[in-house]
């Protein structure tokens, strides 16, 4: 009686799953309208495998991908939010307020997290000064988010920056061989080789203070999402999703979780990380929330000065400072 209604019930969602995915490829005739269904939202009882671990009765926006004419970036996080609709999926015109809202229903991200990053954004956009960017903006190497030695992007010297990099993947998937679950001192690891892996081979290879506590950040960031914002522990085929398919991994079971991602808990994170693989820290630099807002607001995080002019009259416009 239990398998039947299992099997019913996943007979029934892989077609309409499969139906909702191929409806975005397709021309909208009158005839393709009446066979398959619109997007919608799909509830936890419609999606039942044995790998699903956290029952409960919540609904969650299905995945639809990009449609022609929509923008994507280089970063997993914003591309999975669009590829739900949870954030604009034309990926176009994301503000402040915006992102506030969104960043907050799809994956817990503090308030404050959403600000200081969400004005970085704003930095690496041609028209800044109408606060907004697209996600195609956001491709703007060294201001100041996009760096070398990404965890699944080649460095911008050496191949594409921009799109997703199975190869590069592979060195960091490789650090996790024979575990279910992510941990501080494995990720660590894996980042670690990153930038050993480019410092020898990318000529014109950067990696100062700022690029040093982003790489770090993006690691914590999808060991916060995806698993725990103080373990970091996180199931491997979710973090796989977020990256291989730029889909939150809603049908295995993850949900936001219950603590929010914030500059603090990523600023603790960050610093258990580099505890972790003993990389020596640029002279001068302590790994603090403090510090983490001063980068993200075009400061140089050891000196104080101003690195970034275009964050500075970003943040000013935003009405951040340091105390925000
Ligand atoms: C305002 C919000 C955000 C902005 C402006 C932003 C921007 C960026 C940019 C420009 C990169 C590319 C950096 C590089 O590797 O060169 C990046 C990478 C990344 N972002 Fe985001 N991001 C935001 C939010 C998020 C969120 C909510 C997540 C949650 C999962 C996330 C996860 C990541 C990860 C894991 C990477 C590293 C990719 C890699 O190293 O291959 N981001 N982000
Ligand atoms: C959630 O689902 C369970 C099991 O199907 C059911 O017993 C319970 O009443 C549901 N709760 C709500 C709030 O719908
Ligand atoms: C992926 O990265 C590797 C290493 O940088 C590079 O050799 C390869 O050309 C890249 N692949 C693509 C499709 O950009
Ligand atoms: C990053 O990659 C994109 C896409 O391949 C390319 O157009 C751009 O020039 C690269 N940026 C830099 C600074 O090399």
């Amino acid at each position: 009686m239990h398998s039947l209604l299992t099997l019913t019930t996943l007979l029934g969602t892989t077609s309409a799953l499969s139906g909702m995915l191929s409806n975005t490829n397709l021309p909208r005739s009158s005839t393709s309208k009446k066979i398959l269904p619109g997007p919608r939202l799909v509830s936890r009882e419609e999606i039942s495998s044995p790998i699903l671990t956290k029952r409960d009765n919540t609904t969650y926006p299905p995945f639809l991908g990009p449609r022609p004419g929509d923008v994507r970036s280089p970063c997993p996080g914003l591309n999975a939010l669009a590829n739900h609709d949870i954030c604009p999926r034309n990926g176009k015109g994301y503000t402040i307020p915006l992102l506030t809202d969104c960043l907050k229903r799809g994956m817990n991200m503090g308030a404050d997290f959403s600000l200081f990053v969400g004005a970085a954004g704003i930095g690496s956009s041609p028209n800044f000064l109408s606060l907004e960017f697209d996600l195609d903006q956001l491709d703007h190497h060294d201001m100041v988010i996009e760096h070398d030695a990404s965890l699944s992007r080649a460095d911008a010297s050496t191949g594409n920056n921009y799109s997703f990099n199975q190869t590069i993947w592979d060195t960091v998937l490789a650090y996790y061989d024979g575990t279910t679950e992510t941990s501080i001192p494995v990720a660590a690891k894996a980042k670690y080789n990153r930038v050993q892996t480019e410092s020898k081979r990318d000529p014109t290879f950067t990696y100062g203070p700022v690029q040093f506590i982003f790489s770090y950040g993006e690691t914590a960031i999808y060991l916060s999402t995806m698993g725990d914002p103080t373990t970091g522990v996180a199931p491997i085929e979710y973090v796989r999703s977020l990256f291989e398919e730029e889909r939150l991994p809603y049908e295995e079971g993850w949900r936001p979780t219950a603590e929010p991602t914030t500059l603090g808990s990523l600023a603790a994170m960050i610093f258990e990380l580099n505890i972790a693989n003993g990389e020596e820290l640029p002279e001068g630099l302590t790994l603090t929330e403090s510090t983490l807002k001063a980068v993200l607001r075009g400061l140089d995080p050891i000196t104080g000065k101003v690195l970034d002019p275009v964050l500075q009259v970003v943040g000013g416009l935003l009405g951040i400072t340091s105390s925000s």
